[in-house]
């Protein structure tokens, strides 16, 4: 089975949480696009739903779906939020951000009620760090905050697009770091966040409540438990 029919799997599996009404957010990446454009299926048989968006791609898909948006400041609440990550790890920990969008979904995560991830066989992992972490860095900082971690060994790389540094949606760069030989990952994400201009890191330690990963012709949905 092809990554995407596992994507596809997963997406349609998660879909099915939402209930009339519910306020979604909408994750971002190839993943998240599916579990879209399932939404958009449902708005269209006259499902009563709306989404909140994790990052500009997103929005635009989901209003060519014609799915009805909110803005996170106008939203009461988040019920459900369905997005991919790069990879997870047996504790429901998660690297994300491989589309450049984790600042908006961890906020939208951290304001949700049940966050659900869905991934294809390949994203889980037994530890993280095979995928480089990304961190979002203030412009104005990001060479000195480079330098930090060049220090710390953690072979900081500026993301970028084509020629240029890419931007994040809220106009900030992207330092991708290699986490693979770090043992205390909780440790690390404390002292990142203290580094003054790294806004928010890749690491999603806490956040997850279900994780849908399609493998083959078989769907898992592992729940975390209180
Ligand atoms: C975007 C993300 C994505 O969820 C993550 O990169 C996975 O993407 P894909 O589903 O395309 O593999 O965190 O910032």
């Amino acid at each position: 089975m092809s990554n995407d029919l596992e994507k596809a799997a997963a997406a349609r599996a998660a879909v099915e949480y939402i209930e009339e009404g519910m306020i979604v957010g909408l994750g971002t990446g190839s993943t998240a696009a599916f579990a879209i454009r399932e939404i958009g299926k449902l708005v269209a048989e006259g499902f009563e739903l709306f989404g909140i968006p994790t990052s500009l791609r997103s929005e635009s898909l989901a209003r060519k779906l014609h799915i009805p948006i909110l803005s996170l400041d106008s939203a009461e609440r988040i019920d459900i939020t369905i997005d991919g990550a790069d990879e997870f790890d047996p504790y429901m920990q998660l690297i994300k951000g491989g589309g450049g969008a984790l600042l908006r979904e961890k906020i939208i995560a951290y304001n949700t009620e049940k966050n659900i991830i869905i991934a294809d066989h390949s994203k889980k992992v037994s530890r993280l760090g095979a995928f480089p972490l990304p961190l979002e860095t203030i412009p104005f900082a990001t060479s000195q905050i480079k330098t930090i971690l060049e220090d710390a060994g953690l072979k900081p790389e500026l993301r970028m697009d084509d020629d240029q540094a890419f931007l994040t949606d809220e106009g900030n760069y992207i330092l991708d770091i290699n986490i693979g030989h770090v043992s205390n990952i909780s440790m690390l994400e404390d002292e990142l966040l203290h580094i003054p201009g790294i806004v928010d890191t890749g690491l999603f330690l806490s956040t997850t409540d279900i994780i849908i990963v399609s493998s083959g012709e078989e769907v898992e949905i592992i729940e975390r438990h209180p």
